[in-house]
């Protein structure tokens, strides 16, 4: 569990499947993450299980669901280790209503701080379609460094990759 001033960050449960559904049915909020909308508790629960859990299981990190201090679920954030290129990256997801005050930015600061210095990381990535410009910012907030654009013709989406070594974090923070 991660805690920040406003927000606590725990590692979902199958209790959070319905909100993670709600979250993921809106349109908006899956605009730009190239995923497809989640239709029902069983396949939010599949993704809880099959998807968030494992990676907390092997590799003591993963996407923590968000909640207000009045333990209302805002959404997501957190980091994922993609194995196949050894690479792990930061990644957010709110529901609408509190996008823009500052919960993405302030959930993504504990999470590099979580990754660079409890699991001792030494680079962390994000992406995100170029169109998405709150996410950007989120990105450039963190200090992120501009690592280029994909044109892997393969990929459904194009994306813009950022990264942040652990030197750069630690220079940021002060
Ligand atoms: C991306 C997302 C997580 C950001 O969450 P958030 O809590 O609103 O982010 P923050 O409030 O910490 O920061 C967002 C910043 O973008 C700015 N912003 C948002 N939309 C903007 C727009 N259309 N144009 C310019 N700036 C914009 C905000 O003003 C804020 O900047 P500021 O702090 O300088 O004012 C949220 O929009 C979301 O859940 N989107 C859907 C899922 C998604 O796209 N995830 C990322 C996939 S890569």
């Amino acid at each position: 569990m991660l805690k920040t001033s406003r927000l606590t960050l725990k590692v979902a449960t199958l209790e959070d499947a319905a909100s993670m559904m709600k979250l993921n049915s809106d349109p908006e909020v899956v605009r730009y993450t190239g995923e497809a909308a989640l239709h029902s508790i069983q396949e939010a629960q599949a993704v809880i299980r099959e998807r968030l859990l494992p990676q907390f299981e092997k590799y003591q990190m993963g996407r923590f669901s968000v909640f207000l201090e009045d333990g209302t679920y805002i959404g997501w954030c957190g980091l994922r280790f993609f194995p196949e290129t050894d690479e792990v990256d930061l990644g957010y997801r709110f529901m609408k209503q509190y996008w823009g005050q500052g919960y993405a930015t302030e959930a993504s600061r504990t999470c590099l701080e979580y990754g660079f210095e409890k699991l001792k990381l030494k680079r962390i990535l994000a992406k995100s379609m170029p169109e998405n410009i709150a996410s950007l910012k989120v990105i450039q907030k963190m200090g992120m460094t501009f690592r280029g654009i994909n044109t892997d013709p393969t990929e459904p989406h194009g994306f813009i990759t950022y990264d942040l070594s652990a030197e750069e974090f630690q220079r940021c923070k002060k």
